[in-house]
């Protein structure tokens, strides 16, 4: 069956290639295989072990080491982009270029100037563009978004993020690339502004100049202030978003099996009899209930019908680019602290803290 879509002819189910099959790429890989809407037909990584693990997995799908494969094949309708982050816009370009829908993994790239090449790519090629921010299909962030939109949390005051964890260590981003993607694309997605005064600190310890924690300050023209935590070097494991608002607070917890998101009716509460003194406030506390869908279908969805029905997806080229420009921003306020702490004397910088 065919359909008109996006100035070109679409395939129903739509015919798709994944790229990368590291540790990532199989669960997209998984997921477009299963999909009743398309059907994963190229896999592609330079790696044969990589190809010789997937395989099985996907039946029916062509294996390759050459993107070329994927590229020249006129039938296929998009390409999902699962490769470490350095290849992002470089590939991104190619497979726009050659009239392919993209479908990135984050950050959309590295730098800037980087992202707004696939951006103009997508626009010249017409095709849809969407990049992997998980978290703002997982049905929970989607709920937490409701509440934050609706009156039921009141004036959101400031939000907070902690991703923690032992691992995965990465050479090739550090942890504010790696982690910081997903919590900074939350935090646009939940505010709906750009940053307007952005800090950031952090620390290598594992690998010479690749911090593995992080420490992020953000605030937003309407007041709303957010700090991010990120880490890989941490014993917890922890994947959480709270966001306290003057009337309510919730707390997203991916860790969590039950319970993801929790509202609690707490807050100050003016008394009226006390002349401007506040009692606190700590009535309910009740979890929605959110559904049990795996977010990277409801995202894998998401893309196929943002190129069926040609419209654009919540996580577009713009989105994406959004992201990288926050990122990048807080990467130069890390390189300018390190600046600054290593240009300090050694003697000042070693003096202990005279508390008396
Ligand atoms: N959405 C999420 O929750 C999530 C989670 C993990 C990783 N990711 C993202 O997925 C991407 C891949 O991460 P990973 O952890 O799977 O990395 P990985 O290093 O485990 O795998 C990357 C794979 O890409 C292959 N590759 C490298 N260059 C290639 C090229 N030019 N063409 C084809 N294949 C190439 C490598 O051989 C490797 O198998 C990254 O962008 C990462 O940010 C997203």
């Amino acid at each position: 069956m065919w359909r008109a879509g996006l100035g070109a002819s679409v395939s129903v189910p739509l015919r798709i290639g994944v790229v990368g099959l590291g540790y990532w790429g199989p669960n997209l890989a998984r997921n477009f295989h299963s999909l009743p809407t398309s059907e994963l037909v190229w896999c592609c990584d330079p790696s044969d072990q990589a190809r010789e693990r997937v395989a099985p997995t996907v039946p029916g799908a062509h294996m390759t080491g050459r993107l070329d494969d994927l590229l020249e094949d006129p039938s296929l309708d998009a390409i999902v982009l699962a490769t470490p982050v350095p290849t992002h816009a470089e590939l991104a370009v190619r497979v726009l270029d050659a009239g392919k829908h993209c479908f990135v993994e984050k950050p959309l790239a590295q730098s800037v100037l980087d992202a707004e090449r696939v951006v103009k790519a997508a626009q010249d090629a017409g095709r849809t563009l969407m990049v992997g921010h998980l978290l703002e299909y997982h049905p929970g962030v989607a709920r937490l978004k409701e509440l934050a939109d609706s009156d039921e949390l009141g004036d959101i005051r400031y939000i907070y993020g902690n991703r923690l964890n032992l691992g995965k260590l990465r050479a090739d981003e550090n942890a504010l690339w790696s982690l910081g993607a997903h919590d900074v694309s939350v935090l646009l997605h939940l505010v709906d502004e750009e940053p307007y005064e952005l800090t950031a600190r952090g620390e290598s310890y594992v690998r010479d100049g690749v911090e593995d924690v992080v420490f992020c300050f953000l605030r937003f023209p309407s007041g709303i202030a957010a700090h991010l935590h990120l880490s890989w070097l941490d014993p917890h494991k922890e994947r959480r978003f709270t966001v306290v608002g003057s009337k309510r607070m919730a707390t997203f917890d991916d860790m969590a099996i039950e319970g993801k998101l929790t509202v609690y009716d707490k807050g100050f509460d003016e008394d009226s009899r006390s002349y401007g003194e506040y009692i606190s406030r700590s009535g309910d506390i009740y979890c929605p209930r959110i559904p049990n869908v795996e977010p990277l279908r409801i995202e894998c969805e998401h893309f196929l019908n943002a190129i069926q029905n040609n419209t654009p997806p919540r996580s577009d080229g713009h989105c994406g680019l959004r992201v990288v420009r926050v990122l990048e921003q807080l990467q130069h306020e890390l390189e300018r602290s390190k600046r600054a702490t290593a240009s300090r004397p050694p003697a000042e910088a070693a003096r202990p803290l005279n508390l008396s």
